[in-house]
């Protein structure tokens, strides 16, 4: 490896010239972070005050190619944690273990800790982040969440002073990926999903991101951030896209909205509320056009207002940005000589059941073309304390007398609103409720033109 350069006009702690790293994984974000450290290592260790040195990486297969010299690889991982040589460990591995053991084991050696790993961080990270701070040590993962967009880290401390009311965002690559091909050529989501697989934006198996579950983790990290307690991805209500229709994606279009998939997080008067679905989002609103790979996070806080930070949410050399910006962090705390800066969540926060979700709703129903069938759903759904505030018909099938009615409603309590549509198929009048989602913002939208 090419040594980087003496940095002389720095001041320099005498005991230590070099931060020596350990990297446990070497795929996607691991060769992308490696590269970053070679192509700027110069810059970089301007910026620390001395060089970083990458000098072990753990691997499970000891034949494939790799950017880096053959020396430096092992599948001994535990023997990169426990290296005394070894001052920050980068955990690239992902999964809940071996990475959560070897973070713990890294953690209770007195070693500073970066990881990217969502799923453990959503998962164990209270308990994580309480051993670093205990430990006088950093635990960092800015590149969990959002990829290459500074998300964490803002919100721990440029944003730290505000209470956050509420945050919102699309942190799925995939599923955005997916949802702006329905969107703008009309395409159906097996066919959007296929082309996204052999484009290489999903998954063979696609499930952690088309049902919700990558957002679910992403939105307990920011939401435990942002909140300051520890928000189980369990406690994150999560739906996925699969459900999404061409016909409901035209429909929102004519209706002034485009669909997403969103993690919302906010605090009510009683608790957190958190959540993962697809959602009807005003054309007008800053995060309706954060398209395809792109991913953003909206934040309001009480003194700064709102603030939106958008970028690449995945991919090799944004996620690897990420933890080299956290990896100089730590380098620099290391410098000097600072005690690790890890902020515990508080345990016991109070979260809130998707019932108490009060917004607008969308739905879609397939009806009969007869007299009192509006009457009978206007009805039924006010029976439950819903009203309706827009609508659109068409008829379907004149043969079978068959109609199909979209509906907003006013905003109104999400228990109710299930309990509405549970009363409504009355023989003879509601076929089927075909689709149903949530719509955001206050105010309606409604543009005057007709689906085709
Ligand atoms: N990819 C992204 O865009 C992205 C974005 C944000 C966050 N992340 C997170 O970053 C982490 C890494 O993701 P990635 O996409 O880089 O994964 P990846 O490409 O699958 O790489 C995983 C690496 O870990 C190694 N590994 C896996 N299991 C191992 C074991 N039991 N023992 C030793 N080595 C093992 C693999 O070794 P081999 O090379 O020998 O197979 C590989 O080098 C995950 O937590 C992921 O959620 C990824």
């Amino acid at each position: 490896m090419a040594s980087v350069p003496q940095i002389n006009s720095l001041p320099r702690d005498p005991l230590r010239d070099v931060i020596r790293v350990g990297m446990l994984g070497f795929g996607t974000v691991g060769t992308g972070a490696y590269r970053m450290l070679q192509d700027n290592r110069e810059a970089i260790a301007r910026k620390i005050g001395v060089p970083i040195e990458i000098v072990r990486i753990g691997i499970k297969d000891t034949e494939k190619p790799r950017i880096a010299p053959t020396e430096l690889f092992t599948t001994d991982l535990k023997a990169i944690v426990y290296d005394p040589n070894v001052d920050v460990i980068i955990e690239l591995i992902g999964g809940l273990d071996p990475a959560g053991d070897l973070i713990e084991q890294a953690l209770r050696n007195g070693k500073h800790v970066v990881t990217a790993n969502k799923e453990l961080i959503a998962k164990r990270g209270a308990k994580l982040v309480e051993l670093a701070a205990k430990n006088r040590l950093d635990l960092h993962f800015e590149a969990a969440v959002g990829g290459g967009i500074p998300l964490i880290q803002p919100l721990k401390h440029q944003l730290a002073g505000n209470d956050v009311i509420r945050l919102m965002g699309i942190v799925n690559g995939t599923t955005n990926v997916i949802l702006t091909k329905m969107s703008q050529e009309g395409a159906e989501f097996e066919d959007a999903l296929a082309e996204a697989q052999a484009k290489g934006y999903a998954e063979a198996d696609p499930t952690s991101d088309v049902d919700g579950f990558d957002a679910q983790y992403k939105i307990a990290i920011l939401a435990s951030i942002a909140f300051g307690k520890e928000i189980s991805p369990d406690a994150v209500y999560r739906e996925g896209i699969r459900k999404i229709t061409k016909k409901d994606i035209a429909y929102a279009d004519v209706l002034g909205y485009t669909i997403k998939l969103l993690g919302i997080a906010e605090a009510k008067d009683d608790g957190i509320l958190a959540r993962v679905h697809p959602t009807f989002l005003p054309k007008d609103h800053p995060l309706a056009s954060v398209n395809g790979v792109y991913n953003a996070v909206w934040i309001q806080g009480d003194f700064v207002g709102d603030v939106m930070l958008s970028g690449r949410g995945a991919g090799s050399d944004p996620t690897g940005s990420a933890v080299v910006g956290d990896l100089i962090d730590v380098c620099r705390n290391i410098r000097i000589g600072g005690a690790g800066n890890a902020i515990p969540y508080e345990p016991g926060a109070k979260t809130l059941s998707i019932d108490e979700n009060v917004t607008r709703f969308y739905f879609r129903a397939i009806v009969s073309d007869k007299p009192k069938v509006l009457g009978t759903i206007a009805m039924t759904l006010g029976d439950h304390d819903v009203s309706l505030a827009a609508m659109e018909m068409r008829v379907l099938d004149p043969s079978k007398n068959l109609g199909e009615i979209v509906f907003l409603t006013h905003p109104c309590k999400e228990a109710n609103f299930r309990k509405a549509l549970a009363a409504l198929p009355p023989t003879g009048v509601v076929e089927e409720v075909a689709s149903w989602m949530r719509v955001e913002g206050a105010s309606l939208v409604v543009e005057a033109t007709r689906a085709e």
